[in-house]
């Protein structure tokens, strides 16, 4: 069965991977939904796909990790959105859990590129077992030596390897790296019919992303994709 993400929660709704746009993925019956985190300067873990914050807020510039989640409360991010989410901040990993009911399947992708959140792996678990989220749940990377963590630390948990840039025989370069891959999380750009297929002859599912565009989603089921990223809705309830 096809299962679509909303990708940082209905960004084309609200301000992205915050809780309104987590709510309104949940509200159109999304069930799947992916996020990004990073950590504070105090080590608790945000939401938020940039290192930098000034794209959400232009009077704010600095990195996460400068801040303490104090601090990163106190900072505004919806009203670069649009004035309707004036007062929106980014939420913690835990507040998304919170509204986020269990059977909802989370694809929680670690921003640690350049790496710059030592330990960020050991938290994340650490949480999620603390709210006992350990089910449901993808974790993803573009950087495949956080999932190794990852897996040194909570070996039964189901990672995703997310790869920018093509490289040649994608699928055995998962296989030899030692990583018990679930998915393989491509660029849809090239994403085509015989490298699902190669990835799919390994076990592995497979989940493009960026996918907003009708034809192209119709392109990739065609192809035999697991589901996609989509910033969409009307792709990401499409299941
Ligand atoms: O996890 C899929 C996608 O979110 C990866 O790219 O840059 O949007 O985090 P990005
Ligand atoms: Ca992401």
């Amino acid at each position: 069965m096809v299962l679509n993400f909303a990708h940082r929660g209905s960004l084309t709704e609200a301000p992205e991977n915050t809780i309104p746009a987590f709510k309104k993925a949940l509200g159109h019956g999304a069930r799947a939904l992916e996020l990004d985190v990073q950590l504070t300067k105090d080590n608790y873990l945000v939401v938020c796909h940039d290192h930098r914050l000034s794209r959400f807020n232009k009077n704010v510039d600095g990195l996460i990790r400068d801040f303490t989640l104090d601090e990163i409360k106190q900072i505004e991010v919806g009203s670069s959105f649009s004035d309707k989410f004036m007062g929106v901040t980014l939420p913690t990993l835990e507040e998304v859990l919170e509204i986020c009911p269990s059977e909802v399947l989370l694809n929680i992708e670690i921003k640690n590129i350049p790496v710059i959140y030592d330990g960020i792996e050991k938290i994340l678990i650490n949480r999620l077992e603390y709210h006992n989220r350990l089910d449901h749940i993808i974790i993803s990377s573009f950087d495949h030596i956080a999932l190794k963590k990852v897996q040194e630390i909570a070996p039964d948990m189901e990672l995703g390897m997310l790869f920018y840039y093509r490289i040649i025989n994608t699928w055995e370069y998962a296989r030899d790296s030692g990583l018990r891959i679930s998915s393989i999380h491509p660029n849809n750009v090239y994403t085509n019919k015989a490298f699902v297929e190669n990835c799919k002859a390994l076990g592995y599912k497979v989940f493009p992303y960026t996918v907003n565009n009708n034809e192209r989603y119709e392109e990739l089921i065609g192809y035999g994709v697991d589901g996609v990223f989509s910033n969409n809705p009307t792709l990401f309830v499409q299941q």
